[in-house]
C-alpha cells in the first residue's frame, strides 16, 4: 500500500490531472495568487508552471506525499520561483497565524481526509482580506450523476488515495468560516460526468470582506 502511495499514485495523478479543460482552468485562476503563496497538496507541481514569479514572493508547498514532492521538485527547477516545501499534511499546516496573502488547493480539499481542519487552518493562516484560491472535484446537482458518484466513490478513493466524489466543497468552505466570492462550476471532458463536476473559484476571510 505504501508503495503504492509513494511510487504508482504520483505517477496517475500526474498523467491524469492535468488534461486541457483542466489545464485551462489552471492557467484562468493560478496566475491570480500573489504575495505569500500556500498551496496546500501541490502534489506534482500541476499548477507550479503557471503561478507569475513576479507576484509571487515566497510559495510554500505542503505536500506530505514524498513520490509528489520529488515530481514538484522536477517541475519547480525550471520556474523562477521561490518555493519552500514543506512535507506535512495540510490539517496541521506549520506557519504562524495571519501570513499568508494566497492559499491554493486544486484537487487537495476534495482528497484531504480532515477537510474541516484543513479549512479552519487556512482561515487561521490568511490575511486579513487573504484569499483561497479553489478548484475542486465534488458532488454534481444532477440526482442522477449523483448517484453514480455515490456507487463509484470507493473505487476512486482508493485509487486516487483518499479522493472523494461527493463533498460539496463550497458548502465546507463557508461552514469553515471563509466566504465565497467567486465561483464557477462545470463538468471538465473528457472524464465521466461522475468524476469530472467541478468547482473553481476564490473565498475570503469573513473578517475582511
Ligand atoms: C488529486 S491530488 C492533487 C494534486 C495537485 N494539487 C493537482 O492539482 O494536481 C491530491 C493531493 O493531495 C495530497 N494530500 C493527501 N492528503 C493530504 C493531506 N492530509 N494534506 C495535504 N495534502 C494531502 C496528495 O498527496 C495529493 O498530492
Amino acid at each position: 500500500m505504501l508503495f503504492y502511495r509513494d511510487h504508482i499514485y504520483p505517477y496517475l495523478v500526474d498523467g491524469l490531472g492535468d488534461p486541457p479543460p483542466i489545464r485551462q482552468v489552471r492557467r484562468q485562476i493560478i496566475p491570480l495568487a500573489q504575495g505569500t503563496v500556500l498551496e496546500i497538496g501541490v502534489g506534482s507541481g500541476a499548477n507550479l508552471p503557471h503561478y507569475d514569479p513576479a507576484r509571487v514572493r515566497k510559495l510554500y508547498a505542503l505536500e506530505p506525499n514524498p513520490g509528489m514532492i520529488r515530481l514538484a521538485e522536477r517541475r519547480r527547477r525550471r520556474t523562477k520561483l521561490n518555493v519552500e516545501f514543506l512535507d506535512l499534511p495540510g490539517e496541521r499546516i506549520p506557519l504562524e497565524a495571519s501570513v499568508v496573502d494566497t492559499v491554493v488547493s486544486t484537487f487537495t480539499l476534495c482528497t484531504i481526509p480532515g477537510i474541516a481542519e484543513a479549512i479552519r487552518g487556512i482561515g487561521r493562516v490568511l490575511k486579513p482580506g487573504g484569499k483561497l484560491i479553489f478548484f475542486e472535484l465534488g458532488l454534481s446537482p444532477d440526482p442522477t450523476v449523483q448517484r453514480w458518484q455515490k456507487r463509484l466513490e470507493p473505487v476512486h478513493h482508493w485509487l486516487f488515495q483518499g479522493l472523494y466524489l461527493t463533498r460539496d466543497i463550497p458548502a465546507l468552505i463557508q461552514q469553515g468560516g471563509l466566504q465565497i466570492e467567486q465561483v464557477e462550476a462545470g463538468y471538465l471532458a473528457p472524464f465521466l460526468k461522475s468524476s469530472s463536476y467541478c468547482w473553481w473559484g476564490a473565498a475570503a476571510t469573513t473578517a475582511y470582506v
